[in-house]
């Protein structure tokens, strides 16, 4: 059974650490607002939603997700808008996703108004946190982890859901460099690579350490069987401007399902542009690039936006990609989402909630 209609208790900080933080200067990542939400599902229901002061917490060194990495999270942003309000951007799509991995990782899902009231709320507690400007907003991180104290291989019986949130500027400083990356995977047929999961990223790490060691900011991933096919870059979806012709991997269980990229090809297609979602072979964006028709590539996540991919390098060839004045698609599609999230443009798709 899940809980769900509960009120959620709010406990708010008498410290607040916002006066000593300049909101102007900070690292991704780094800099956590006051509060959190936090709610623990126990005896088959979810149990007491509340927000309190972002801390430390205890948990059992035998936690099941420390051994086994039974753990999903999201990432999403809420921004100041021109009127002087703030939105959440298309939270539900977040909400919905995370329940998809919570399904495929055998874990509850979380009942999607109390979760939409926990992201209101607590971007609400915190709103003071949200930085203006250029590429700022306040990244969301909702996540979910196993807390049985149990070693043995199960699906965990208690469950902690957290979301804390963080100020945040650009991800990237400048378009990456980035390698195809075809000896390691991200993802297989048959595995968790659609799914937000934990292990997805651990299992990354490697092969992108391999690839920084080599002058790369991130990798392209290809397909776990033959490697001939693109899936995703690093953290982020891909897309390649290919002769004017926006092309990017279809969703084909292996590759993550981006709120980010849905938001791209849908303002591409009602700007005019022509996109596809297929198969993207390596040969094929090699060839692309080779004969000078790889226009331009980039990568598109939450943290990240739209991240410009200066050059690929795949073998001993290494492509560079157009300068800025050629990013006409990207540039464009770019000013259109930024202007939707920041009220400036009609939100003609209805993806923003109002907190
Ligand atoms: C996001 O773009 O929100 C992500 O989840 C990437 C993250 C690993 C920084």
């Amino acid at each position: 059974m899940i809980t769900t209609g509960q009120k959620i208790a709010i406990q708010r900080t008498d410290a607040s650490r916002l006066p000593s933080t300049d909101l102007d200067n900070i690292k991704f990542g780094r800099v956590f607002s006051d509060h959190m939400f936090v709610m623990d599902y126990v005896d088959g229901a979810w149990q007491k939603p509340r927000i309190t002061p972002f801390a430390d917490m205890r948990m059992s060194p035998a936690a099941l997700v420390l051994h086994y990495s039974q753990t999903i999270f999201e990432g999403l942003k809420a921004y100041r808008t021109e009127d002087g309000g703030v939105s959440l951007f298309r939270p539900k799509d977040n909400i919905a996703r995370m329940n998809r991995s919570a399904h495929r990782m055998c874990m509850p899902t979380i009942p999607e108004d109390l979760f939409l009231e926990a992201l209101t709320t607590l971007v609400d507690v915190d709103r003071a946190w949200i930085p203006d400007g250029d590429g700022a907003a306040l990244y969301i991180r909702p996540f979910m982890f196993a807390s049985d104290e149990y070693i043995g291989v199960k699906p965990s019986d208690t469950y902690r859901f957290i979301i804390f949130t963080c100020p945040v500027r650009g991800y990237y400083s400048e378009p990456v460099r980035v390698k195809i990356e075809t000896t390691y995977s991200r993802a297989f047929p048959g595995g968790t690579g659609e799914a937000k999961c934990g292990g997805n990223y651990a299992g990354g790490l490697y092969p992108a350490k391999m690839g920084q060691d080599a002058g790369y900011h991130q990798l392209i991933w290809t397909d776990g069987l033959t490697h001939q096919y693109i899936e995703e870059s690093g953290t982020m979806n891909v897309f390649f401007n290919v002769d004017g012709k926006l092309i990017t991997p279809a969703l084909d269980g292996t590759i993550l399902r981006g709120v980010t990229r849905d938001s791209i090809i849908r303002i591409a297609k009602d700007e005019g542009f022509e996109v596809e979602e297929r198969k993207v072979s390596v040969e094929e964006i090699v060839e692309a690039a080779r004969a000078g028709k790889l226009i331009s590539a980039f990568g598109a996540g939450t943290a990240a936006t739209i991240a410009h991919i200066a050059s690929i390098a795949h073998g001993d060839e290494v492509f560079e990609l157009a300068e800025i004045s050629e990013r006409r698609i990207s540039e464009r599609i770019g000013t259109v989402l930024d202007g939707i999230r920041r009220g400036k443009e009609a939100d003609k798709f209805g993806w923003l909630v109002r907190v």
